[in-house]
């Protein structure tokens, strides 16, 4: 009998190399071509080590899933990585540059987007609008060059193009002069998917993308993500339904209590027994089918709450400079 942790010894039947990945598969293993690189990153809210991720890669060009129970620390790692919030400790690289303590808008501008397990689409703006604030590097937004009509007029004609083009491929495009604020949840949703592709991120990072969505409308955006892929993008999403996980990942990261527990793909990763235990750990009663109902969760109840109070207040996804 083997000493080692369940996560990482061998089961019976699941293989222990994989194409994607560099030496043997499993917690934190090195991938053949990472696009982002993590190491010791850890976010502790008082006693709680939300995130303590000893080390992780994202293989490029790739649909990774990132699932877990609630609370498994998966948007808090988005936080971090993206730029939202700080990290206690750690280090990160994005494409071979390091990230750690970048801001926002400015992790924004290097080619990696997110998008929010609720969505900040400024409700008081147009659609069009609202996908305008998604370009980065915008001429007009240095002042010299605001005032020099040709310098940014051909610039602003590209931008609403390509926001056309998106708008019609999310099915938005007969709601392009309506304010954000009159759409559907799921809508809402896509709107923010569209907006984060408008600066041609090298990885989009989608948090719950599906979460709230109409179900006729899944199945195109399962759709919008393997196109995604096909263009080169590489795609990190957080997932409760399992169904897409599996569908759509070429990879799949669990997380559980902070830590990465397993990893490997869709076919076999549900099999690792650490994932069974993470799971069950989390819901002694529950079956895996039944993982997917969100459970309350503090940060997004206030969240939402601030929302409530300040709708004015949201932001782009892009940070404060580009708000203006
Ligand atoms: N700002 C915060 N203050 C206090 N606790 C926080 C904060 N942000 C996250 N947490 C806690 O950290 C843990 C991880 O939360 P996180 O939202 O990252 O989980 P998650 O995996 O995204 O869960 P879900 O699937 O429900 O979205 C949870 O216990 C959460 O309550
Ligand atoms: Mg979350």
């Amino acid at each position: 009998m083997s000493n080692l942790p369940a996560s990482t010894a061998p089961v019976s039947g699941i293989p222990t190399t994989h194409p994607l990945v560099k030496g043997e598969v499993g917690p934190g293993c090195a991938k053949v071509d990472p696009i982002v690189i993590a190491d010791s990153v850890t976010r502790q809210f008082g006693g709680l080590k939300a995130v303590d991720v000893d080390h992780l890669e994202i293989p490029r060009g790739k649909i990774t899933a990132l699932i877990g129970p609630n609370g498994a620390g998966k948007t808090t790692m988005f936080n971090l990585l993206t730029g939202f919030d700080k990290p206690n400790t750690g280090t990160w690289e994005f494409d071979g540059k390091s990230l750690a303590g970048v801001p926002a808008f400015k992790v924004a501008r290097s080619g990696m987007v997110r998008t929010f397990q609720l969505t900040k689409s400024l409700g008081r703006l147009s659609v069009l609008q609202n996908m305008l604030l998604g370009a980065t590097g915008q001429k007009g937004e240095k002042l010299f060059a605001s005032l020099i009509r040709p310098i940014w007029k051909k610039q602003e004609e590209e931008n609403t193009a390509r926001a056309d083009d998106l708008l019609a491929r999310f099915k938005l495009d007969a709601k392009r002069e309506d304010y954000a604020a009159s759409l559907s949840g799921g809508q809402r949703k896509l709107l923010e998917m569209a907006r984060a592709l408008m600066s041609k991120p090298q990885l989009i990072m989608l948090d719950e993308p599906m979460a709230g969505v109409n179900p006729a409308l899944t199945q195109s955006l399962l759709g919008h993500i393997k196109n995604l892929k096909e263009d080169g993008t590489s795609v990190l999403f957080v997932e409760h339904d399992m169904h897409m996980v599996m569908h759509i990942s070429d990879w799949v990261v669990v997380m559980a209590e902070g830590r990465v527990v397993a990893e490997g793909p869709p076919e076999t990763v549900m099999k690792d027994p650490a994932v069974i235990d993470a799971y069950l750990g989390a819901h002694h009663d529950t079956d895996l089918g039944d993982l997917m109902e969100d459970g309350p969760n503090p940060v997004l109840e206030a969240e939402r709450k601030a929302h409530e109070a300040h709708p004015e207040a949201e932001t782009t996804g892009y940070g404060e400079k580009d708000k203006a």
